[in-house]
């Protein structure tokens, strides 16, 4: 059968277009029987990233990225620094569509995401899993209710309001809590897991979106030290394992060092560092950061008496 259904962003390929997991709701009466198609994950495959020429300016006049020129490989690890106020978060949100850039092109995949429509921006944020700095879950839901959330893009929405998840989606939910070691943790409200805990399903929320592209807004800004290290090592061996390229702002320089492979550096909304974390010292962070690095800038090891 040719796939069908969704012309959602007529810029696609035809070998973007497959699709998986046809189907009717099992038991409805005949009239019910409406078919629907999930897209796969070959749908909108998310390869290379590219930023040229991009500048974004927020209403009042803010300049927060300014000519940024930036390609990302499929599969790579990259991490972004830079100053408060750099561009850090706007890079990702312009890269997902949440911010406009008001200049320059940006494409994933080779579909551009300046301009694209509602449709193609909800199909190109159904292969880009987002962590956030506060976890953003549903705290008195159960951890994998929250999980399974990170389905809503590919099943229809009437089949989660009344609890319906496909078996397939639980299966795909509990693999992901078992990525990121917390499979026994299924069935607790999210409000009782730690910090380190609750990211980890923020991460698996993501994961079970199947994304090609993983952004992650400090992760763990809102960790301890130890926590930080174990979550930005999920990070990085899922990266590795999955091979889903993973875009990490990070705010302590230290934890950059040790997690990341490619480090980008921000300063007032320019690229002014792009290269090996190998090649990285002290010198490059403060001309990143245009000034001395303090302790305010390292996660430290967490067992300082201090
Ligand atoms: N919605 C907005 N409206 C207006 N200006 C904004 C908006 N969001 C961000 N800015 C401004 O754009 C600039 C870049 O902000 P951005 O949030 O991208 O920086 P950041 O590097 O993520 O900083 P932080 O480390 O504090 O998270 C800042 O000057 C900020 O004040
Ligand atoms: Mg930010």
């Amino acid at each position: 059968m040719q796939p069908h259904g969704n012309s959602a962003s007529p810029s696609l390929r035809a070998d973007q277009t497959q699709f998986y997991d046809t189907g009717v709701l099992p038991g409805a009466p005949v009239s019910w029987r409406l078919p629907y198609v999930i897209p796969g994950p070959d749908y909108y495959p998310a390869r290379v990233i590219r930023f040229e020429d991009v500048s974004v300016t927020y209403r009042g006049g803010v300049q927060a990225l300014r000519g940024l020129d930036l390609t990302i490989e499929d599969g790579e690890f990259v991490v972004i620094v830079g100053l408060s106020g750099a561009g850090k978060s706007t890079l990702l949100r312009a890269l997902n569509g949440l911010v406009p850039a008001t200049d320059g092109s940006i494409t994933v995949g080779g579909v551009e995401v300046v301009g694209a429509s509602a449709a193609e921006l909800r199909a190109l944020r159904a292969q880009i899993g987002m962590i956030f700095q506060t976890f953003n879950l549903v705290n008195r839901t159960s951890v994998l209710n929250n999980v399974l959330m990170g389905r809503l893009g590919s099943v229809p929405a009437w089949r989660s309001t009344i609890g319906l998840w496909p078996a397939d989606d639980r299966e795909r939910a509990m693999q992901a809590l078992e990525r990121v070691g917390i499979v026994e943790k299924a069935y607790v409200r999210a409000a009782n897991l730690s910090g380190g805990q609750q990211q980890r399903v923020g991460i698996a929320r993501a994961l079970v979106q199947e994304p090609s592209v993983m952004l992650a807004d400090e992760p763990v800004a809102s960790l301890d030290p130890v926590t930080s290290r174990q979550v930005m090592g999920d990070l990085r061996r899922i990266n590795r394992d999955l091979g889903i390229t993973t875009i990490v702002n990070l705010h302590y320089l230290d934890l950059a060092r040790e997690f990341g492979s490619r480090l980008i550096g921000l300063r007032d909304g320019e690229l002014v560092f792009d290269g090996n974390i190998a090649d990285v010292d002290d010198d490059t962070f403060m001309e990143i950061y245009g000034r001395a690095i303090g302790d305010d800038d390292l996660v430290g090891t967490g067992d300082d008496p201090t």
